[in-house]
């Protein structure tokens, strides 16, 4: 363990008494508490079983042989069985009949409104299928998708799955250098984008990125074939010949049939921050993700017919994938979408929206909650929410305060709550409580899913006391969960089975109550969690050293009241410069994205180390939170710089 590690679980956060599940729910809901314990028994100690029989709910071109093959730290599940995610999702509920059933309901920031029943989507994926094939990409191609939350972005992801090119979203939050580090990391050749797409009323411009960073993958010897462009925003934007295309053209009548793909076939990937160096390209495959996605959509969001389910994230995020887009379609569910900001034109759009669309299912994160409630009760009180039945919350810990006001004035003290905990590399939701089955404690994500044996840990792998605080960690294989770090099974050893022998480490502090709802304290690595958002301090930090005027950088993160966690960047200048912390914040935007913009700079003097030269962050992390020094500074080469950071002004 690192000293960072050692260090993070330090703000144990406050939980509340529990909050009983409303009896009207538990009676119409689809996991009953009876069911949630005969089947977490069966899915811990018969998993096998337990597993085969929930993937009989799909269609296998070829059945499975096996259910679970797993070599620490490699799993392979339904071995030597042949699927495809998109006709699961897409024409075996038309094959049922159920084409007329709403997919998808889209709004667009300006107000336009876009549905598609199953038997359309179908219809649109297949064509774009079509397209992609005729474009060149074949059978385990990657295909990078840099769109905004436009149904084009749901279409593209299923099209990608039906042909069996796995696909790598890129946030459309992330800049041209971001783009390009995952487009050669992921080595990539096919691009799909827009000509831009809208946020507060505003164009933001994607093509040029792609083109941006077209560029720079080409100068690596990896050059971009082929790109097809949502024509959306309405924009004159200059198109490379033989390159790109528009959607509308390249698309015809025509459309492809689903190509039956291995189980462990690579369905996406997903590039996230790990504590050091690069983003990690997270890999998912197809059979395992697809059956418990769908299994934890089913369990969790208790979706039914009559539902409208709102998950707000992103599709360039996880969440964005298993419960924007996968999960629902899979249980032939139908799915609200959509792209603008959430304060626009004003502080009630979200409302609007629930209140004319007749959303039922609600899935958002703390930094929005957070954000309505510093705006008031009023403007939510002024609409209709009584369709709302269920509220999720994702992404990182929610403050009892926000659960409660999330609970009361959104969920007219009737929704049950879930707060979710899980990551990109889990896939799927491993830890909340059942919306019919378990009291909620506002703070706690509680209990395990099915086949999810958390363990709290010391550093020696022993396992701690309830209620106290140590490292969370898996010790079983679970379907959803990743095959590896893209083209790095090394890194994927190390990062995730390395910490601890035998067991996953998810990176995350935790501690357990007596009777198992678990706690999740927070990362124990250099791990930002920004507004929701994952950013390595690793990363912040190689943007802001290529400035030409910054000799050094140390990134932290300062506990923010709003966004869960600040960016706070200490910047030592190369000698005789003095670099303007506008001008970085903007340097940093420039590469990787508004997202990962310092929020505080100091122009450092110098950079607490040790005198083997490692930078000391958790002093650093103690002067950005503006607590005073604690532990024990001998190893400093130079204690002394303490007192002079913590007096240098924040820019
Ligand atoms: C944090 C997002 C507390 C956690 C799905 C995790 C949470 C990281 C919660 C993964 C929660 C996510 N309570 N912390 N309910 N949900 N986190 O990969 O630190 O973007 O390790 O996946 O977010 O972020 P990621």
């Amino acid at each position: 363990m690192t000293h960072s590690q050692q260090g993070g679980i330090e703000h144990i956060m406050a939980t509340e008494a529990r909050i009983p599940v409303p009896e009207a729910f538990a009676q119409q809901a689809n996991v009953t508490a009876e069911q949630y314990r005969e089947w977490y028994r069966e899915s811990v100690e018969s998993p096998d079983t337990f597993w085969d029989a929930r993937a009989r709910d799909f269609h296998w071109f070829t059945p499975y042989t096996q259910v679970l093959d797993w070599q620490p730290p490699f799993a392979r599940w339904f071995v030597g069985g042949e699927t495809n995610l998109s006709y699961n999702a897409l024409d075996r509920h038309v094959e049922a009949g159920r084409g007329d059933k709403r997919a998808l309901v889209w709004e667009g920031e300006g107000g336009d409104v876009r549905e598609y029943s199953y038997a359309q989507l179908l219809e649109e994926v297949a064509r774009t299928a079509a397209a992609l094939t005729r474009l060149g990409v074949k059978k385990g191609d990657r295909v990078t998708i840099y769109l905004p939350m436009i149904p084009e972005a749901t279409i593209s992801m299923l099209a990608c799955a039906r042909i069996g090119a796995p696909h790598s979203v890129v946030f459309g939050g992330f800049a041209a250098g971001a783009v390009a580090d995952r487009l050669m990391a992921s080595g990539s050749e096919f691009v799909i984008t827009a000509d831009g797409g809208w946020r507060k009323g505003e164009l933001v411009p994607l093509k040029p990125a792609v083109d941006e960073a077209a560029r720079l993958a080409a100068a690596q010897g990896q050059p971009v074939r082929g790109v097809l462009v949502v024509q959306h925003a309405g924009q004159n934007i200059p198109m490379q010949p033989g390159r790109d295309h528009w959607w509308h053209e390249a698309r015809g009548e025509d459309t492809q049939e689903a190509v039956p793909v291995d189980s462990e076939h690579p369905l996406f990937l997903l590039y996230t921050s790990g504590s050091t160096g690069k983003p990690k390209g997270i890999l998912h495959t197809t059979g395992g993700y697809m059956v418990n996605v769908a299994l934890t959509t089913h369990a969790i969001f208790d979706l039914k017919d009559s539902d409208l389910f709102w998950c707000t994230a992103d599709v360039g995020w996880i969440t964005g994938h298993s419960y924007s887009t996968y999960g629902p379609l899979l249980l032939g569910q139908s799915i609200f979408m959509y792209e603008g900001a959430h304060n626009h034109p004003d502080w009630g759009r979200f409302w609007d929206m629930v209140e004319r669309h007749r959303i039922t299912v609600l899935y958002t994160a703390p930094t929005a909650i957070r954000s309505f409630m510093r705006h008031g009760d009023e403007t939510p009180a002024q609409y209709d929410l009584s369709s709302l039945r269920l509220l999720g919350s994702v992404g990182e810990p929610i403050n009892p305060q926000a659960w409660h006001w999330y609970r009361r004035v959104i969920g007219g003290d009737r929704c049950p709550v879930v707060d979710t905990w899980w990551q990109t590399e889990t896939g799927a939701v491993m830890l909340t409580t059942l919306p019919g089955v378990h009291a909620a404690e506002p703070g706690t994500a509680g209990v395990p899913m099915f086949g999810i044996v958390p363990a709290i840990l010391n550093q020696q792998g022993e396992e701690l006391p309830a209620d106290e605080g140590g490292f969370l960690t898996i010790r079983q294989p679970w379907p959803s969960m990743l095959r590896t770090v893209y083209g790095d099974d090394e890194r994927f050893r190390r990062s995730y089975y390395g910490e601890i022998e035998g067991v996953y480490f998810a990176g995350d502090g935790a501690r357990r109550s007596e009777d198992g709802y678990v706690t999740v304290l927070g990362r124990v690595d250099d791990v930002l969690n920004v507004s929701g958002h994952r950013l390595s301090t690793a990363e912040v930090e190689s943007a802001l050293v290529a400035h030409p005027q910054v000799a050094e950088a140390a990134v932290v993160g300062r506990p923010d009241e709003m966004k869960g966690e600040s960016i706070f960047a200490f910047v030592l200048p190369q000698e005789g410069e003095t670099p303007d912390a506008a001008e970085l914040r903007a340097y940093v935007s420039r590469q990787l994205g508004k997202v990962a913009r310092p929020d505080h700079i100091v122009v450092a003097p110098a950079l607490p180390k040790t005198r083997s030269g490692k930078i000391m962050r958790r002093f650093l992390r103690q002067i950005a939170a503006g607590r005073t020094i604690e532990g024990d500074t001998s190893t400093l080469d130079d204690p002394g710089v303490l007192k002079r950071l913590a007096e240098t002004p924040v820019q």
